[in-house]
């Protein structure tokens, strides 16, 4: 019998997966088994464990039909590879199993993404259609659902796309289902549509949630909805955004809307919006709320603006640390899960040392760390941080007082398909002193600014043989320096 397209992609992914060396892989982050990996889908908690799909294209090193990749995990920290999940090739998806998410349901897990369609015409062109579907399964194995697809464009409001219509995210409130997912209206411009349902599948739009008016970037991809404190987050990833100051980065970017929201009513009332990561590799995040009620979000760690994976590695595509997001005096504050706590080992420790120059720390080098700087401001002119240091290579993490900003560079980092390869933040210093929480896994580096309020997340893929820290100081610094390894 011939092997099924889900068939033939765990084959491959057997075979390559033993020829993949694990010393080219980051230790606590997920990452692509093989091949291509872009959004995190499906982020939800099934039978006590976390599970994780992710857009795959086991085949290559770029994007390709979109399979659902898959894994677990019991802490956010250590992901155990299981079998792809989904292959495209049905009438409603034969283009490919794009972005979505997913439940646990009456003891099933169930899996709501994007089909997408394509149709050969009778002159030779293409026409493409985005609906919504489902597949359900145990952990393991899923099966695609006999009624998809189970929401098409015709239920959205006249005039909007049939083209791009993706990236359904569920959650249940009160005993009914819901889902926002990402469209265009009339214009062109991105808005979220809202669903809800008694039974995941037979779907009842309800309204649009928000709107961007050509305003935050154009197609709202990846869209999620969730309560933080007092408010509610609409985390969305708009593609073809236009720079405003060090606010937002152009490009593809993630912002929050944050707002408040009449249940009732189903009306979202917008307050405000800001980019919710700024690197340069953080895209369409994705939240669950875990057990004990926290939310926590993951992100895909890449860019579709810059693949610079060297192909030699043999996969591209990680995911973020996944963060608890919480929210303080009205901001949006994320902190690396307090799982990734039990993994620390080997604490080194510089209290309130004098830095000045360029110099090392014993005991403070690698490429696999938890590394906490607390830099008093006084006396700095600029304080640079040199990571993935060698004689050849660097890349740096350049705080200026003066300026307020704290600056990722990768120009160094070896890479030579790297167009994009620095970003600014605004950091500020209440108290006098620049906090900084830097994780480190081999290929990159997410840097959390002030206990989480500022978050920056960006790869870089020097060789690993450059694992230099090097602090550089103009001026004097006052420098407390805690260094964790991180050991599975
Ligand atoms: C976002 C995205 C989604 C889509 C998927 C396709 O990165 O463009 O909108 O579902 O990737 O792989």
């Amino acid at each position: 019998m011939e092997m099924t397209r889900l068939e033939r992609a765990r084959a491959y992914e057997r075979t390559k997966k033993e020829e993949m060396n694990p010393q080219w892989k980051p230790v606590y982050h997920a990452a692509a088994p093989v091949g291509w990996v872009n959004d995190p889908n499906g982020f939800s908690i099934y039978q006590d464990e976390v599970h994780l799909f992710f857009q795959y294209y086991p085949y290559d090193m770029s994007w390709g039909p979109m399979h659902w990749g898959h894994c677990k995990s019991k802490d956010f920290i250590d992901w155990e590879y299981l079998p792809a999940v989904m292959a495209p090739g049905e009438a409603y998806d034969n283009f490919g199993c794009f972005s979505g998410s997913a439940i646990e349901s009456e003891g099933e897990h169930v899996l709501i993404y994007t089909g997408v369609i394509e149709e050969e015409l009778e002159d030779g062109s293409k026409k493409m259609a985005q609906v919504q579907c489902g597949a359900s399964g145990d952990g393991l194995n899923y099966r695609k659902w006999d009624c998809n697809p189970i929401i098409t464009s015709d239920s959205l409001p006249e005039g909007s796309s049939t083209v791009d219509f993706r990236d359904p995210k569920v959650w249940k409130k009160d005993g009914v289902y819901y889902l926002v997912v990402g469209s265009r209206n009339r214009d062109g411009s991105g808005q979220i549509a809202l669903y809800q349902s008694k039974d995941l599948r037979a779907w009842e739009y309800c309204t649009i949630l928000d709107c961007c008016n050509n305003e935050y970037g154009k197609m709202w991809e990846c869209p999620d909805f969730f309560p933080l404190g007092e408010k509610y987050l609409l985390v969305t990833s708009p593609q073809d955004m236009r720079e405003e100051g060090l606010k937002f980065h152009k490009g593809n970017g993630v912002i929050c809307v944050m707002g408040d929201y009449d249940e009732k009513e189903k009306k979202f009332t917008r307050k405000k919006v800001t980019a919710v990561d700024y690197g340069l590799d953080f895209y369409a995040p994705q939240s669950l709320e875990t057990k004990d009620g926290r939310r926590v979000m993951i992100a895909w760690m890449q860019s579709w603006d810059a693949n610079i994976a060297p192909k030699e590695l043999g996969w591209v595509g990680m995911m973020t640390v996944p963060r608890e997001l919480e929210l303080v005096d009205g901001e949006l504050v994320q902190r690396p899960v307090r799982e990734l706590n039990d993994y620390r080992k080997d604490l080194v420790r510089y209290e309130k040392i004098e830095l000045s120059g360029r110099q090392s720390l014993e005991g403070i080098s690698g490429r696999v760390m938890d590394l906490s700087l607390e830099i008093e401001e006084d006396g700095v002119e600029s304080f640079c941080l040199h990571i993935g240091h060698s004689e050849e290579y660097t890349t740096t993490i350049t705080w200026n007082p003066k300026e307020a900003t704290l600056e990722f560079d990768r120009n160094g980092s070896g890479m030579v398909r790297d167009v994009v390869c620095s970003r600014k933040m605004w950091v500020d210093t209440a108290d006098g002193r620049l906090h900084l929480r830097i994780l480190l896994d081999r290929f990159s580096a997410e840097i959390f600014a002030n206990g989480g309020r500022q978050v920056m997340s960006n790869a870089f893929y020097t060789p690993l043989e450059a694992d230099g820290i090097l602090f550089e100081v103009n001026g004097k610094a006052k420098v407390t320096v805690e260094k964790y390894d991180i050991v599975k």
